[in-house]
């Protein structure tokens, strides 16, 4: 057994590992017994909590994960691994950041993150691990082949916050693309892991986003683009957004920059009539002369009226409309009316 203050015990175990499944908890908390580490399908789970700092309770928070204090691969002031065969599960006790910086200068991939229950509304975290930058910073570590992400509320994609306690949080998106990932919904067994405050845990696929983008153009020299991609990518090139209120959500957590903005309350019942919601859109643009908008996906499935509204549209103002969506099948209606130009 290794024992005390190696600079990174992850750099011991991290050569068998790499190219292999890794799994990261951070704000892991005590287990309870209801999660096992050794459940999952992966060569190494590492754990992180900065509680507690004795070290007998430290054993007994290490073994309410499946961990066996008394079978040791390495041990210091701050954390418990254990190997059994070729697989390791580690607990560190100390900040997540910390725990992730030892994961990055390993060299580690991460496989599966899980960002459930993290201290961040309750539990003292100064921090959501859910945030923009630590999605950012841990989808950068999924191998090409993709990972997988198991949250229960995230400011970015699964908008549960404390507004919620009370209502209904609005339902969390099937797909969505966040930077040039795509978060794909699966259906694993969560429950588990839905210990605390927020409820039922999510479980995005996520991979590399190829996006797709088809044009339209008129004689009136209005061009209409369908972008597959996130409108948060674009802010800086769109003079103007109209937007719903949880996109516009998204943009303020997403974006440093936001343009001339309208929202709109109750977005499904507001944009229904796609003809009118065009119109809506097309007369702003020319009342604010902006020349290129932006817009998410409306018209719940009847996009036609679109192109009638853009057909007899002779103003200066707007020059390009572009409409983003998340659901790759979206706009199928009218696809063949415009020319695919690839991403
Ligand atoms: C509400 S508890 C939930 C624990 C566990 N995720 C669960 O669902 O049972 C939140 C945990 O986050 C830990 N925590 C808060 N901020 C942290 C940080 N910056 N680094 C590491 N752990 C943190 C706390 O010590 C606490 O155990």
């Amino acid at each position: 057994m290794v024992v005390g203050q190696e600079c990174n015990i992850l750099t011991k175990i991290s050569s068998p590992i790499t190219g292999s499944d890794v799994v990261f908890y951070p704000s892991a908390g005590h287990g309870g017994g209801k999660l096992d580490a050794w459940e999952f399908d992966a060569d190494l789970v590492i754990m992180a909590d900065k509680m507690p700092d004795q070290s007998d309770t430290m054993d007994d928070w290490f073994e309410s994960f499946g961990g066996d204090s008394d079978q040791l691969f390495a041990s210091s002031d701050n954390y418990r691994i254990e190997q059994r065969g070729d697989r390791y599960f580690c607990f560190f006790f100390g900040d997540n950041n910390e725990v992730f910086e030892k994961i990055r200068d390993a060299h580690l991939p991460i496989t599966t993150f899980i960002g459930i229950n993290d201290g961040c509304g309750e539990g003292g975290n100064y921090e959501c691990v859910n945030s923009q930058p630590w999605l950012h910073k841990v989808f950068k570590r999924f191998p090409t082949s993709g990972g997988r992400y198991i949250t229960d509320h995230s400011p970015v994609i699964y908008p549960v916050n404390h507004q919620h306690w009370h209502s209904h949080p609005p339902k969390p998106h099937r797909e969505f693309i966040f930077e040039d990932w795509n978060l794909k919904r699966g259906y694993g067994r969560l429950r588990r892991y839905s210990s605390g405050m927020y409820g039922r845990g999510l479980q995005y696929e996520v991979n590399r986003h190829n996006r797709s983008v088809w044009r339209w153009e008129n004689e009136t020299d209005v061009t209409v683009t369908l972008e597959h991609d996130n409108i948060a990518n674009y802010t800086e090139s769109l003079d103007g957004v109209v937007v719903s209120r949880r996109c516009k959500n998204q943009l303020d957590e997403l974006c440093e920059v936001i343009p001339q903005h309208q929202v709109i309350r109750g977005w499904h019942s507001g944009t229904e009539d796609e003809e009118y919601f065009t119109r809506h859109i097309l007369e702003w643009a020319e009342d604010n002369q902006l020349s290129t908008v932006g817009t998410i996906a409306y018209g719940q499935g009847e996009h036609e009226g679109i192109l009638t509204v853009l057909n007899s549209w002779a103003k200066a103002y707007p020059q390009r409309v572009k409409i983003f969506f998340f659901d790759e099948e979206d706009f199928q209606d009218i696809r063949s009316n415009f020319e695919y130009t690839g991403g």
